[in-house]
């Protein structure tokens, strides 16, 4: 009873969130029972049970984890398959050069046999998800047992679980992830498709139009979409790539609906959101927002100033750096986005007003003591782990080192080091360019001597900073005297070399500070990071007991999740408002021949000018929940067609993986009647669109023009 008082007091003082707050939370797919009637509330017409099934064909069978963090969409019988052209790039990207410039020009397969192979693209298709918490700590006694001793009772039934989850059936690949900090243990099983083609690709004036200056921003008018298609062997099982694979034949396909969305609409968005922290401390809050942001925001600025000079004055390096240049910058937008958004909400001091709430009622309760304990150990951890921040930022980012390390590691373990050598030289030369490195690691590495605590730097690299005089000296010898600079030399190598390899300068000064953060940084931020998981499994069912009527939804992992909202504008500042429907006459109005992001193909503007698609819808907004790796996801309405493709979220809501709000967080999608008119009119590729289902009855063939 006593606990209930300031229960009350919190809720009347606006500490506690009201319970599931609007069309916050990503939602696992089997548990969506527990949100399906608030999803029926607001207008969804479908079941749980359509939407994730184990007995019967569901949505999840026409949704897939696309390479390593973006999800794709099944839509046609033939294996076709949705995702955003970023998280396509690095696919068209390796398939361009000067000659056949597909990042440029688009690339569109004619017919099947013109699908391009991926070497390493991977799609995989969830099986099933299972609640084994029970099993996973089937022989854990909390009274007899340490921390250790549970984590390998963990990890054997884990392991056990995954064994027999893959022992029949081809392809198939399982996990056992922690949920809620380690309080529920959930199995994965995924069916893993390898033979994945490149169909088609829109030039990058439309797949990402804008480029950098409009990502993370809205109003938006980028056709991010990329097709790709899944192959088999013929029982439609997955394969590693043959040229006589077949078309796989998926077990559900998404219909899609031409019919468009208005405001107030119901969207759902079912994909695999990668990492976000919900439930953390104010303390955390604050780190990332006050110190890690800014600083890894002022030490990226430093590369892509250095990638802008080279990149604007050579169309090659442009090509080079394209993929490179977009990673770097993506992240480093979303962080000013973040740090702002979360100063903006206060979240640091609305998680200290609960948290001194938590620990009033906590007294007393097996939750006591938690948050001093995270309190404790992030104090200890975060001067460390800035600095293995500042490492993976600055030496760790600079590409000669990297190939240094790569090269050493292959001629020392590789079954056949030359060829996995040649294969390594073969990609890096291709993409790498000296003036933009050598620059970078100047910068780079003056800013890590002057803001890392001299305490907490390398001796070796203090050492040489002081013998060679500046960091410019270094570079001089290390650029000028290395082997690696020298493509030739390094696909000359064999294990034979492997002596004079460790004794290059590249590997000697990448070996110095590999070892300075595992030796010096990692066991303190290591040893660090294991008290304060087991204080957050505390600390989260603390939260979950402190607020027992609220739902809670696990933090994303890049597992497959429901997210649901609708289609919304809103109001990025005081005395704006934005609509939530971006149209092919914004395209226009951007257009602007003199500058590459925004130069857009001659084809749209000569469809513009003979009429009739000024009010195309290009992109719209919604309230859905989301995060990095939903890129590429379907975006549903109410009866669970697909009317879009998720592809990114407005720059004031981006601190949504921390603290979710709901004036500001909009997610991003593409309309997909607007990839069915890039496709059909820029592409010519209209023969893709005669194997998708629509909703509505087909147009005439050669009629389809008026979508
Ligand atoms: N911001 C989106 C996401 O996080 C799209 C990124 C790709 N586009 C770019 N211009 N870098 O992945
Ligand atoms: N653009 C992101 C992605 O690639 C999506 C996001 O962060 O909203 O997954």
């Amino acid at each position: 009873m006593k606990k209930n008082l300031p229960l009350l007091f919190l809720l009347l003082a606006g500490v506690l969130s009201p319970v599931a707050r609007a069309d916050e939370g990503m939602w696992l797919p089997a548990l969506i029972s527990q949100r399906i009637g608030d999803m029926q509330a607001k207008g969804f017409r479908l079941t749980a049970e359509d939407i994730y099934s184990v007995n019967q064909a569901s949505l999840k069978d026409a949704v897939v984890l696309f390479g390593g963090g973006c999800t794709g969409e099944l839509v046609s019988a033939d294996g076709l398959l949705l995702t955003n052209h970023h998280c396509g790039y690095s696919y068209i990207q390796k398939h361009s050069s000067i000659a056949h410039d597909y990042l440029k020009d688009g690339f569109w397969a004619m017919d099947r046999s013109g699908e391009l192979p991926n070497k390493g693209l991977t799609v995989s298709f969830l099986d099933r998800m299972e609640d084994v918490t029970g099993i996973v700590l089937q022989g854990y006694d909390e009274r007899t047992m340490d921390e250790r001793q549970r984590d390998s009772v963990v990890h054997a039934n884990g392991a056990r679980l995954i064994r027999q989850a893959v022992a029949d059936g081809k392809g198939l690949r399982a996990s056992v992830e922690a949920l809620f900090y380690g309080n529920a243990y959930y199995l994965f099983v995924y069916r893993v498709f390898s033979d994945v083609r490149l169909v088609a690709a829109p030039p990058s004036s439309i797949g990402k139009f804008g480029g950098d200056t409009d990502n993370w921003m809205w109003p938006r008018h980028t056709g991010d979409f990329s097709i790709f298609r899944i192959y088999a062997d013929k029982d439609n099982n997955p394969a590693e790539y043959a040229p006589d694979n077949v078309p796989y034949h998926p077990k559900k396909f998404f219909r899609i609906s031409r019919a468009g969305v208005q405001e107030g609409d119901f969207t759902m968005i079912y994909g695999c959101p990668g990492s976000t922290k919900e439930y953390v401390t104010s303390d955390e809050v604050r780190y990332v927002s006050e110190t890690s942001d800014p600083r890894k925001i002022a030490l990226r600025t430093l590369r892509l100033d250095i990638q802008k000079k080279y990149m604007d004055a050579d169309p090659a390096v442009r090509i080079q750096y394209a993929s490179k240049n977009a990673s770097v910058a993506n992240a480093w937008k979303k962080w000013q986005g973040e740090a702002r958004g979360i100063a903006r909400m206060k979240t640091v001091a609305a998680k200290e007003a609960y948290e001194r709430c938590f620990r009033q009622w906590a007294e007393g309760t097996a939750y006591e003591g938690v948050l001093d304990t995270l309190a404790r150990w992030y104090a200890i951890r975060n001067p460390y782990y800035l600095a293995s921040e500042y490492y993976v930022e600055t030496a760790r980012s600079v590409e000669l080192l990297q190939l240094a390390a790569a090269v050493e590691n292959a001629l020392s373990t590789a079954k056949e080091p030359s060829a996995a050598v040649g294969e390594l030289a073969d990609a890096f030369f291709k993409d790498w360019y000296l003036p933009i490195d050598r620059e970078s690691f100047d910068a780079l590495m003056e800013a890590f001597a002057r803001e890392v605590p001299a305490e907490l730097q390398p001796a070796f690299f203090k050492e040489i900073l002081k013998e060679k005089g500046s960091v410019a000296a270094i570079g001089d010898e290390l650029f000028g005297q290395s082997l690696f600079t020298d493509a030739a030399r390094v696909k000359a190598l064999t294990k034979a070399d492997l002596e004079q390899v460790r004794q290059d300068p590249a590997c000697r000064l990448q070996r110095a500070f590999y070892a300075w953060y595992k030796e010096e940084l990692m066991p303190v931020v290591g040893a660090a990071n294991e008290r304060i998981r087991l204080a957050y499994r505390r600390y989260m069912r603390g939260q979950m007991a402190f607020e027992p009527d609220k739902v809670f939804y696990p933090d994303a992992n890049l597992t497959l999740r429901v997210a649901y909202g609708h289609v919304k504008g809103y109001s990025p500042a005081d005395g704006a408002y934005y609509p939530p429907v971006s149209t092919v006459k914004g395209i226009i109005e951007k257009d602007n021949p003199d500058i590459y992001d925004y130069d857009i193909p001659q084809r749209l503007r000569d469809l513009y000018a003979r009429g009739g698609i000024d009010t195309q819808p290009v992109c719209f907004l919604a309230t859905n929940h989301t995060s990095g790796g939903n890129s590429g996801s379907p975006v549903l309405n109410a009866d669970g067609d697909l009317v879009g493709i998720n592809f990114d979220r407005v720059w004031e809501g981006t601190m949504s993986d921390i603290a979710y709000d709901p004036a500001f967080c909009r997610n991003i999608s593409l309309d997909i009647r607007y990839l069915l008119f890039v496709v059909e009119h820029i592409g010519g590729a209209g023969w893709l669109l005669d194997e998708m289902q629509f909703t509505d009855p087909p147009a005439k063939k050669g009629k389809r023009r008026a979508i």
